[in-house]
């Protein structure tokens, strides 16, 4: 830029038209902005049936965000991690048993057949890291975060390191991807409301994850319900930490570490979801 030029900006960068002047240049920035997200918005609109708990990709740098995540909470080496998420990517037989099972499915209406696992990709890999005897998920919907943990269980029991995942749901009708074999050999499939659930576990919990009822009141009530039912060890995990604080409130008082991770989903108008961990 000419030193006339430089010199003009600074001058009306100091008088009070500077936020007049620079209207067309911030005006285009935003619009640009908000032209990618309707593009990505009016794509979904004609290419989805989906209508909430929404599946996307992540960005390739979010998914190595997420390997690193992941390296960081367990304690394992970052290329570890990444190997981990790429398994479960690689993992045909899951992801065909997927697509076939939500064709057929009576909400096939309002489900997408494409399979993508955004942060779940990260469930699978902690789960491949910790080895849990007993993984607890609230909140089962298709059945879709529940098939990738009992994916990862499976492999990990092909390794001697057997593990089954409990999991519940408030709908009847939730859950029907977690019932076809292998994964349905090592899934509990609990009806009813997760309070109630879990006051009603008898085995250790190694690894919990809360996505239900996303209220603060009900994540937080979770965290206290599960507490005495933890094994030594055990890891937290929430699906809501981008929308309350529920999780890094409950480590602090609780005198866990905690770290957060956040979506950033690819071709796609939802800002994403995110993964919240606390452990000691
Ligand atoms: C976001 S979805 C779960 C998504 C799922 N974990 C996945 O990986 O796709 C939330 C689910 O929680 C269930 N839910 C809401 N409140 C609940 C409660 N109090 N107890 C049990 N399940 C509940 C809903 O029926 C819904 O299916």
């Amino acid at each position: 830029m000419a030193a006339g030029t430089q010199r003009m900006r600074r001058a009306i960068a100091r008088t009070p038209f500077a936020p007049v002047a620079a209207f067309p240049f911030r005006f285009l920035r935003v619009a640009r902005y908000d032209a990618r997200v309707l593009r990505s918005s009016a794509r979904w609109l004609v290419t989805s049936r989906e209508h909430h708990n929404y599946t996307y990709d992540l960005t390739a740098l979010n998914r190595e965000h997420l390997a690193w995540f992941v390296s960081d909470v367990c304690a394992v080496p970052v290329a570890q991690a990444r190997a981990w998420m790429a398994e479960l990517e690689a993992d045909e037989v899951l992801r065909h048993h997927i697509e076939t099972t939500t064709a057929a499915s009576a909400r096939r209406g309002l489900a997408d057949r494409h399979v993508r696992y955004a942060r779940r990709a990260g469930w699978y890999a902690i789960v491949r890291a910790r080895g849990p005897a007993h993984v607890v998920e609230t909140g089962t919907d298709k059945g879709l975060g529940t098939c990738v943990i009992a994916a990862a269980l499976l492999r990990n029991a092909a390794e001697g390191r057997p593990g089954r995942v409990t999991t519940v749901d408030l709908n009847p009708e939730a859950g029907y991807l977690t019932r076809a074999e292998p994964w349905a050999a090592v899934v509990d499939l609990v009806v009813g409301d997760s309070l109630a659930a879990l006051a009603a576990l008898t085995g250790p919990v190694d690894v919990f994850l809360h996505d239900s009822d996303h209220s603060s009141a009900h994540e937080r009530r979770e965290f206290t319900a599960v507490e005495p039912k933890l094994a030594e060890g055990a890891l937290l995990l929430t699906d809501n930490v981008t929308k309350t604080d529920v999780l890094p409130r409950y480590a602090d008082a609780t005198g866990r570490r905690f770290l957060a991770f956040r979506e950033q989903p690819a071709r796609h108008w939802y800002p994403g979801d995110g993964i919240g961990a606390a452990w000691r």
